[in-house]
């Protein structure tokens, strides 16, 4: 099977699409043809060796595909079934992967839809567990990208007043979602509490954009606050930094299901690509102009 993989650290040209053997699942697990991938900031993190030493290293948390071949004791799905979910090894930007926990593609979906979903939902979902978001106000900055997107939707579902920060251009957006907007920047603090005099009770950083003591004033307290993005500003704040290793949302693929057919969420898909131009792929999100997903898409062979 064709696999997205790099040899060595650098820009996107360090990308090639090589022959590696097709992948079998293991108990509680299936495999899939990928028909979609998507595309994370990780992954350019990865590709520049900021995260991982190892070399070469595979590509893709999460595909949407048809199952095609199901592990040991595997009892939940068959041969056929249209599933989305997380790769086993990060490896998921391939013509096969293996899927270690899954879900049904909800109907009104299609593959790249599918396959937008899997990170971002379930890093909305964790932080929001961990911030026990229910019907309080909560702040979240950065609101209008993949992971914002899903936060305040997530949030509006659970009953919160959400306020969500964004470019000017995307608040009307952000309100679609159920969000009341406000600019990030210079006087953010003071437009926060121009809506809510009071502060908020909670606050989630997607953006990762220095505001972590504006958010603690603006929350009560850092044990009010949560950052996906600020791994520093976490460690010297005192606040949590969120992180998938260490205990992922698995709850959220099987539940976001009813929240799309129900029409209380979706999450655009900015563009797809080819699986062949995963290069391009990563110079349009490192440049960050396309609001929406990046799904790579694989032809049915
Ligand atoms: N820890 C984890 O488990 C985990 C998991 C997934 C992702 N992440 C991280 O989370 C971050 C966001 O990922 P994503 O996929 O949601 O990215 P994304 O879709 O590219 O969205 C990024 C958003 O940041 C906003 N933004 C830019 N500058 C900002 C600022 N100064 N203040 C507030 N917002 C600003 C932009 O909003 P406008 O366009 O409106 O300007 C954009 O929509 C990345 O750093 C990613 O690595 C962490």
């Amino acid at each position: 099977m064709k696999a997205v993989r790099f040899s060595r650290f650098g820009g996107p040209e360090v990308l090639e699409l090589v022959d590696l053997p097709d992948p079998h699942p293991g108990p509680g697990q299936v495999r899939i043809a990928v028909r979609a991938a998507g595309v994370n900031a990780s992954d350019w993190k990865k590709r520049q060796g900021l995260m991982d030493e190892e070399l070469p290293q595979t590509l893709g948390y999460e595909a949407a595909g048809v199952v095609d071949e199901v592990g040991p004791g595997t009892h939940d799905v068959a041969v056929g079934d249209r599933v989305f979910g997380f790769s086993t090894d990060g490896a998921a930007q391939a013509e096969s992967a293996v899927l270690s926990h899954y879900a049904p593609i909800p109907s009104s979906l299609d593959f790249a839809g599918a396959a937008a979903l899997p990170s971002a939902v379930e890093t909305a979902t964790r932080a929001l567990d961990q911030l026990g978001v229910g019907s309080g106000t909560v702040l979240i900055n950065g609101a209008s990208g993949s992971v914002g997107s899903a936060a305040v939707q997530l949030a509006v579902a659970r009953g919160a007043r959400v306020i969500g920060t964004a470019s000017p251009a995307n608040h009307e957006y952000l309100r679609s979602l159920g969000a009341e907007p406000v600019a990030y920047g210079e006087g953010l603090v003071e437009r926060v509490r121009a809506i809510a005099p009071e502060g908020v009770d909670s606050a989630l950083d997607v953006a990762g954009s220095g505001v972590l003591p504006q958010l603690i004033g603006l929350a009560g307290g850092p044990e009010h606050v949560v950052t996906i993005a600020d791994f520093d500003g976490a460690r010297e704040h005192g606040v949590t930094f969120s992180r998938g290793d260490t205990g992922r949302a698995l709850h959220a693929l099987s539940e976001i299901g009813v929240l799309i057919d129900s029409g209380r969420f979706s999450l655009p898909v900015g563009q797809t690509f080819p699986l062949a131009e995963v290069a391009e792929a990563h110079r349009v999100g490192e440049e960050g102009r396309v609001r929406g997903k990046l799904v790579l898409v694989v032809d049915p062979v």
